[in-house]
């Protein structure tokens, strides 16, 4: 594909970084791939809004289907979040062939083999690198270990914010100004439920799970303890006995079945996660070939995560596609569609 003529959903934290950092890269982009990357329109809920980067009004909208049946957008990214809204735009993208990049990991948790599916049957394609670990390519790494090597566990700090948080109360801060330091340097959402009760962590270990293991636990049926009752009084008495306390998610293989948890968990002080601080990610893979492999890096914020998206972007130039184990048997079309339903 020479030239990517791309609809952007969602200008906020992730889509500004998007905007402007394809700005910023654009010509060496055409100079490195000889393709052309052009923001052609970017669809988004208010008009007139004050945005963190100018975007040429002629560009902006809020007529999303429009963008979606328009046969010369050829990839559509994604980044509006929440869940219905972002599920149709995704679906209606695919079922129009389009390239598709998204950040959703709820969607893309929830949805894989329906979105796999869609992908197959009209030849488009989905990349979701910025979903998991921002800007560490934990997704493609491990798919290309797969050809030569068999995952027996991942294990891994997830979420960005819950950490930066246990941090500051492994520091003697008190949670309520734990909190309050993390949503000033804006590691919290307006709603931080899904940080806080680990339920953003399994949507990223479902994902992870998917590639490592080729099957799709939904993360809903991940057990998931969040970090809710967590004091510094805890992290005290953790570090008087060697050790540190870190929301841990981890999926392995018992007797052929996949078994996943998040939870907190109590690390001896010298385990590989316990080092990881503030809003750092950290993913652990052990695998039977190769042994134990860490990858780390910043899981979050506007500009690691539009990196992810941009590089997404660049694989669609190379027609780099995931290639996660190919689970047994695919469900047929109509018993995916039927899950959304319900
Ligand atoms: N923030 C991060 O660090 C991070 C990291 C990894 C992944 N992600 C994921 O990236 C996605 C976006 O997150 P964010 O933090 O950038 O969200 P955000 O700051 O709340 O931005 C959402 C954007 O989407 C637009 N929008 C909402 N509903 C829309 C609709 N129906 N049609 C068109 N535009 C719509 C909003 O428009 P208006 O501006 O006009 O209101 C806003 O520009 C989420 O899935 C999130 O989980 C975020």
């Amino acid at each position: 594909m020479k030239t990517l003529n791309i609809a952007l959903f969602g200008c906020g934290t992730v889509g500004s970084g998007v905007y402007s950092l394809l700005s910023e890269v654009a010509q060496k982009i055409t100079w490195r791939t000889g393709a052309t990357f052009r923001v052609a329109k970017v669809c988004v809920c208010d008009l007139q809004k004050e945005r963190p980067v100018q975007i040429p009004p002629e560009l902006l909208t809020t007529d999303g289907t429009a963008l979606l049946d328009d046969p010369a957008i050829n990839v559509v990214v994604e980044v509006i979040g929440g869940e219905a809204q972002a599920l149709g735009i995704i679906t209606r993208a695919l079922v129009n062939g389009k390239q598709v990049v998204t950040a959703n990991k709820l969607v893309v948790a929830k949805y894989l083999p329906l979105l796999r599916r869609l992908e197959e049957l009209h030849g488009g394609r989905l990349l979701y690198g910025a979903s998991v670990c921002g800007s560490v390519p934990i997704l493609k790494l491990i798919d290309e270990t797969l050809p030569f090597d068999h995952v027996n566990k991942v294990r891994g700090i997830l979420n960005g914010s819950t950490n930066f948080i246990l941090s500051r109360l492994a520091d003697g801060v008190s949670r309520t100004d734990a909190l309050a330091i993390a949503e000033r340097e804006g590691f919290l959402e307006a709603d931080p439920t899904a940080d806080i009760s680990g339920a953003d962590a399994a949507q990223k270990l479902s994902i992870l799970i998917y590639h490592a293991f080729g099957v799709h636990l939904s993360p809903d049926a991940i057990p998931t303890t969040g970090i809710e009752y967590i004091t510094e009084r805890d992290l005290e008495h953790a570090h008087a006995g060697g050790s540190t306390i870190k929301l841990v998610a981890e999926a392995w293989r018992e007797h052929g079945i996949v078994k996943a948890s998040v939870a907190p968990r109590l690390l001896p002080l010298g385990d590989p996660l316990a080092a990881v601080r503030d809003e750092v990610n950290i993913v652990e893979v052990t695998c039977e070939g190769v042994g134990v492999q860490h990858f780390t890096g910043r899981g979050a914020g506007s500009i690691p995560t539009a990196n992810a998206v941009v590089t997404d972007l660049l694989d669609i130039v190379k027609d780099r596609r995931y290639r996660p184990h190919q689970p047994t048997a695919p469900p047929p079309i109509h018993a995916l569609l039927n899950r959304v339903a319900a």
